[in-house]
This record gives structure tokens, C-alpha cells and sequence, in this order.
């Protein structure tokens, strides 16, 4: 099924300048981008925006370290976008994602992690509009 996705380029990422080859990455595993802007994110954005971690131990650190530098935000489009990004990131703890992976390549630890992916359709319904609005969706 054709789907969007909402993929985060990680303040740890740009940072070490990978935006880049991970957006070429995108293209390559034929991924559309149909929506594509750098924000430097709010602590009210980063905590709305995951939310539903809210009573984790590392929500705090979770949300300083998202707004410790300039994110890309990206809508991608592709058939089965939903998990086909997914496994293209590797699993959350880059020690543990498979080799050439998104999170094996660039990923630093469980928390540095480099990229975010929408886990679920549900998921990407809730955070594609959190900062896209239609109009937006123009790729
Ligand atoms: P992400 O896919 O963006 O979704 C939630 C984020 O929380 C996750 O990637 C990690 O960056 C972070 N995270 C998940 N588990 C842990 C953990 N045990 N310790 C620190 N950060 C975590």
C-alpha cells in the first residue's frame, strides 16, 4: 500500500553533517520526499511531539537532547513507507541495528540514535500533521 511516513533527521546527525547521505539513502530505497524542513524545535514541540513517552525514565533527556540543534524533518512516500523506513533504520539502539542501516551507520547510542521513524500508520497519522500541514505536502 502506497503510505507516508514521517522521518526525523536527529540534532546528532545534522550535527555530524550526515543529513545528506541519509536523505540520498531515502532516494535510493526509492522513498519520495514529499515534504522536507529544518527546525530548530521547541521544548514544548519535542515534548508534545513525544508525548506518548512521557513516563519513561529518559523522556527528559529524550526531549533536551531534541532540542539541542537543528532537526530535518522529512514526509517520505512510498509503498509499505511504514515499516520499509523502519527497517531501513535498524533497531533503536545502533549496537543492535543490522549492518548498513540508518541507526548502524550514523547512530551513536540508544539515545543518540540519528534518525526517528512513525512506528505504525496510526503513529504517522498523528505525526505527519504535527508539523505538516497539507499544503506543505507539495513533493
Ligand atoms: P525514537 O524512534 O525517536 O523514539 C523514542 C526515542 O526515545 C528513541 O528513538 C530513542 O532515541 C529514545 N530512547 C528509547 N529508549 C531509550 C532508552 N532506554 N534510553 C534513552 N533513550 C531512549
Amino acid at each position: 500500500m502506497l503510505e507516508q511516513t514521517l522521518a526525523i533527521i536527529k540534532p546528532d546527525a545534522v550535527r555530524k553533517k550526515f543529513s545528506g547521505a541519509i536523505l540520498a539513502r531515502y532516494e535510493k530505497e526509492g522513498f519520495r520526499i514529499r515534504a522536507i524542513k529544518m527546525r530548530a524545535l521547541s521544548k514544548g514541540e519535542a515534548e508534545g511531539f513525544y508525548a506518548v513517552h512521557r513516563e519513561r525514565p529518559f523522556f527528559a533527556s529524550l526531549v533536551a537532547f531534541m532540542v539541542s540543534g537543528p532537526v530535518v524533518l522529512v514526509v517520505l512516500e512510498r509503498e509499505d513507507a511504514i515499516l520499509g523506513h523502519r527497517q531501513l533504520m535498524g533497531a533503536t539502539d545502533p549496537s543492535k541495528a543490522v549492518k548498513e542501516t540508518l541507526r548502524a551507520l550514523y547512530g551513536e547510542s540508544i539515545e543518540f540514535n540519528a534518525v526517528h521513524g512513525s512506528d505504525s500508520a496510526e503513529t504517522a497519522r498523528f505525526e505527519i500533521p504535527y508539523f505538516f500541514s497539507t499544503v506543505e505536502l507539495v513533493g
